[in-house]
């Protein structure tokens, strides 16, 4: 297994531009299951997960073109509403074709994606709206298996117990297609959803709510051809922008905005950072200069447009180099701190009591071989490496390489000594 090599101590300084959201992405290739008609997109990253859902879609019987950043998806010739296990297990977003196959071929069989690094996360509550819809959901053998009889799905007024991101996508896409109108109460509100929504809506889906908790869906017989852009990755951003806070850096992030980021960018300017034109929601590109010293910032957890639990791992690195203390609650997934013994062993300090993680900054990190355990967790690992002294090695970078376009060549723009080295 390929590992990273990181040398700490460099300052990131210049401009590196921002890829296209991988969890805006990974719904929207969904969508063209909903449709016979080709859908174009643009600004896809090119990530793992990405090349996973391309490989599931594939196999069902759409047929894929990649171009660099732009990807053709044409499903006329769907044949298969199957997602194996071998696929699914790599990637719990596989869930997200639930629906639209569902709603287009009348049934689906999709492996259960399990247990996950970062807690259990069931995915109960797209079982229960589907079954609100009028399908029989039942699980076989590992598998949900998925049918309606009769001619389509049924639109219902549809409630979930919690916030739920995947669930809320895979319910609006199903009600595209449902006799009648939908409404989604407790709907998630984060802008990779209101992306789906507007690439539905594109395709001739009408949608409205998206982006308050409050979402309804009127089906339409069926969707047509549309090209939409995928938005930048808010999270990619927010990771560079703690890389460059951390390293005392002045770094200027392209192909992104300050939209979506009010609240990371709130928390960085706690931490001393001074971000250019931070208060402009229209900046087509950020601007962030570091403080020689951070401060230390506390946050907690929760749906957006609270801190996501995305940035959480990535502000424990900050933190365990800043000045003062800081305490983290992660609210939204109950196993998410393994990277906080990762952090340790760099010589950070961190108590951890229950979903609240207790931090005094130190002075210094040391390198050392630590272990990715979960996609952000690297994420945090490859920033604490790049202020640690002397060498960081990080294992299981497969975990990284899953949601992060060419992270070791856009650090390596900014200055940062990071190479890779193949097992
Ligand atoms: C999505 C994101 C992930 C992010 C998470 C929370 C994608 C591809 N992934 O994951 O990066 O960390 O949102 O912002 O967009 N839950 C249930 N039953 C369900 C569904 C969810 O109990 O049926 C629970 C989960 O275990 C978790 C919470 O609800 O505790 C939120 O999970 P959810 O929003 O569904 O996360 P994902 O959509 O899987």
């Amino acid at each position: 297994m390929d590992k990273l090599v990181i040398t700490g101590g460099p300052r990131l300084c210049g401009e590196v531009a921002i890829s296209g959201a991988k969890n805006a992405a990974l719904p929207i290739l969904c969508a063209c299951l909903l449709s016979a008609e080709p859908l174009m997109l643009s600004n896809v990253p090119d990530l793992n997960d990405i090349g996973t859902m391309l490989k599931l879609l594939a196999q069902m019987g759409v047929q894929v073109e990649r171009q660099g950043n732009q990807v053709t998806l044409d499903a006329s010739g769907l044949h298969s509403p199957l997602a194996p296990y071998e696929l699914v297990k790599t990637m719990r977003a596989s869930i997200l074709v639930l629906g639209p196959l569902l709603a287009r071929c009348g049934e689906a069989r999709v492996s259960l994606p399990g247990g996950c690094a970062i807690g259990a996360r069931p995915v109960d509550q797209h079982i229960k709206g589907l079954l609100a819809m009028g399908a029989d959901v039942g699980v076989d053998h590992g598998y949900v298996v998925a049918r309606f009889a009769g001619g389509k799905l049924k639109g219902a007024r549809l409630f979930t117990d919690m916030v739920t991101v995947t669930g809320t996508e895979n319910l609006m896409m199903a009600a595209c297609l449902a006799e009648g109108d939908t409404v989604i109460e407790n709907a998630a509100r984060e802008p990779e959803v209101v992306d789906l929504a507007q690439c539905l809506v594109s395709m001739g889906a009408q949608i409205s709510g998206a982006g308050t908790d409050v979402i309804r869906i009127r089906g339409v017989e069926r969707l047509h051809a549309a090209s939409h852009r995928i938005m930048p990755d808010r999270i990619e951003t927010g990771t560079f922008l703690c890389a460059a806070a951390a390293t005392g850096g002045d770094v200027r992030l392209t192909g992104t905005s300050t939209a979506y980021l009010d609240v990371v960018i709130d928390k960085l300017m706690d931490a001393g950072c001074e971000i250019v034109g931070a208060r402009s929601r229209s900046l087509e590109s950020i601007h962030l200069i570091a403080p020689a010293r951070l401060k230390a910032v506390s946050i907690r957890t929760s749906p957006y447009p609270a801190f996501p639990t995305d940035m959480q791992a990535q502000f424990m690195a900050i933190n365990a180099v800043a000045e003062g203390t800081a305490i983290i609650r992660e609210t939204i997934f109950e196993n998410r701190f393994m990277h906080a013994v990762e952090l340790q062993r760099l010589g950070a300090d961190i108590k951890i009591d229950g979903n609240t993680a207790v931090m005094k900054g130190v002075d210094r990190l040391q390198g050392a071989t630590v272990m990715a355990t979960d996609l952000r967790a690297s994420a945090s690992l490859v920033i604490a490496g790049l202020v640690a002294e002397g060498e960081t090695h990080i294992e299981r970078i497969y975990h990284l390489d899953r949601g992060y376009d060419h992270i070791e060549a856009k650090l390596t723009t900014l200055g940062a000594a990071i190479r890779r080295e193949k097992a």
